[in-house]
């Protein structure tokens, strides 16, 4: 008979994004008048830019050429996009990552929920709370996880470092000692940052325990603070503690084109085994590919006129966070992020829930959030709004804020 997988029971509920979609479609069926502003998942809402649409037509176009054709896309990436990253998201910013130690792919969700595949079921992991739910879930679904514990929304045998307001949200070295440990910075959910001196401290820290951090920068392009780091291998030696994963999504508006990329460094082995070999055969096992005419996109991204007009589109989302972190605060909000990350993390009045929160700014004001506490349980309280809105919906959700 055949038997599951029943490290997915260990699951509460459905994926975050999932559970909130359903309540809004809901609402919105038992509500057809009401005007609805999504504020909740990271989905941008800016089209894709002018030169990064024509290298696309420009690709499409070739796909129909006997003599430009492509099939199979290389599984590790085309050269000439894995060239452009090496160079311009590394090499001028000194940190010197090979184009064969970057892996392109469908964007960084995937990599980051498939990257546990080729680490043993009996590393401990680590991860900052409130979190991505994607880095836990992925791990409870292989079994590297002890079941939920409904009472302190964990799961056993987690390390789950809390990231508060006294802390500045910012997570502390665990007592404990993981093996895996995931840090996304600019982060999503809290929009904090984490300083180049105390992101060198978490890679001595890797270094000396033996330990791989799982590194996700797919907010980077929001940075706008100098000491900020870009990218973990700023960092030195990290290259030999850390893989980095990195989206096109966020940065150049591809939420619906799909292509990220992970840099696995060649430098980086357990034991004598390296790390980039693992997930190239991974990779290549289950993967066939980014599209051809998505990779030309992504190389336009590069462009000289890309890099101009994706820097406007950010400069509008982040002129967007502003409206909403100034908004909140007038409204008397006790809000953080939205400086250098494009989401902003405010504080839920009267010690209100996450999701009574979520509830009655969806009922009186028809703005739709995501609840802090989907993020981890110390994220109970909080509730994250997003800047890739447009700026008249960003402008009238701040309105509706201040007649809460
Ligand atoms: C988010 O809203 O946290 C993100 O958009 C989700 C994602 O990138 O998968």
């Amino acid at each position: 008979m055949v038997t599951i997988n029943e490290n997915y029971l260990k699951l509460p509920g459905s994926y975050l994004f999932s559970t909130i979609g359903r309540k809004v479609k809901e609402y919105g069926e038992a509500h057809p008048e009401a005007d609805i502003i999504r504020l909740g998942i990271g989905d941008v809402t800016k089209p894709i830019a002018p030169s990064i649409i024509k290298a696309l037509h420009g690709a499409v176009d070739e796909m129909g050429q006997e003599d430009t054709f492509r099939g199979y896309a290389p599984d590790l990436g085309y050269e000439f996009l894995r060239d452009v990253i090496a160079q311009k998201d590394y090499k001028e910013r000194g940190c010197d990552i090979q184009a064969d130690e970057i892996f392109v792919s469908d964007g960084a969700k995937s990599d980051c929920g498939n990257i546990q595949e080729i680490f043993g079921l009996d590393n401990k992991i680590a991860v900052c709370d409130p979190v991505y739910p994607v880095y836990v879930d992925s791990n409870v679904m292989a079994g590297r996880t002890g079941e939920y514990d409904a009472d302190l929304q964990r799961f056993k045998g987690v390390v789950y470092m809390p990231c508060l307001e006294e802390n500045g949200f910012m997570p502390e070295i665990p007592t404990e000692v993981p093996d895996l440990i995931y840090l996304c910075f600019p982060n999503n959910p809290t929009g904090a940052v984490m300083k180049k001196t105390d992101l060198q401290r978490w890679v001595d820290y890797a270094r000396e325990h033996k330990s791989v951090i799982l590194y996700d920068s797919a907010y980077e392009a929001y940075i706008a603070e100098a000491d900020v780091p870009h990218s973990i291998y700023e960092c030195e030696g990290a290259q030999e503690c850390a893989i980095e994963f990195r989206s096109f999504s966020k940065t150049a508006g591809f939420t619906g084109l799909r292509l990220g990329y992970t840099v696995v460094p060649k430098a980086l082995k357990v034991g004598d085994v390296s790390l980039h070999s693992l997930w190239a055969r991974r990779h290549g096992t289950k993967f066939n590919g980014a599209p051809y005419i998505v990779q030309r996109a992504g190389e336009a991204v590069y462009s000289a006129e890309g890099r101009a007009q994706i820097k406007e589109q950010i400069a509008y989302y982040m002129g967007n966070a502003k409206i909403i972190l100034e908004g909140l605060q007038a409204a008397g909000f006790s809000v953080s992020g939205g400086v250098n990350a494009p989401y902003i993390w405010l504080k839920t009045p009267n010690t209100m829930t996450s999701w009574e929160f979520f509830d009655m700014l969806l009922e009186k004001a028809n703005v739709v959030g995501t609840p802090g506490s989907g993020f981890g349980p110390h994220g109970e309280h909080y509730f994250r709004l997003t800047a890739f809105g447009s700026r008249e919906n960003t402008i009238r959700a701040m309105e509706r804020f201040k007649s809460l």
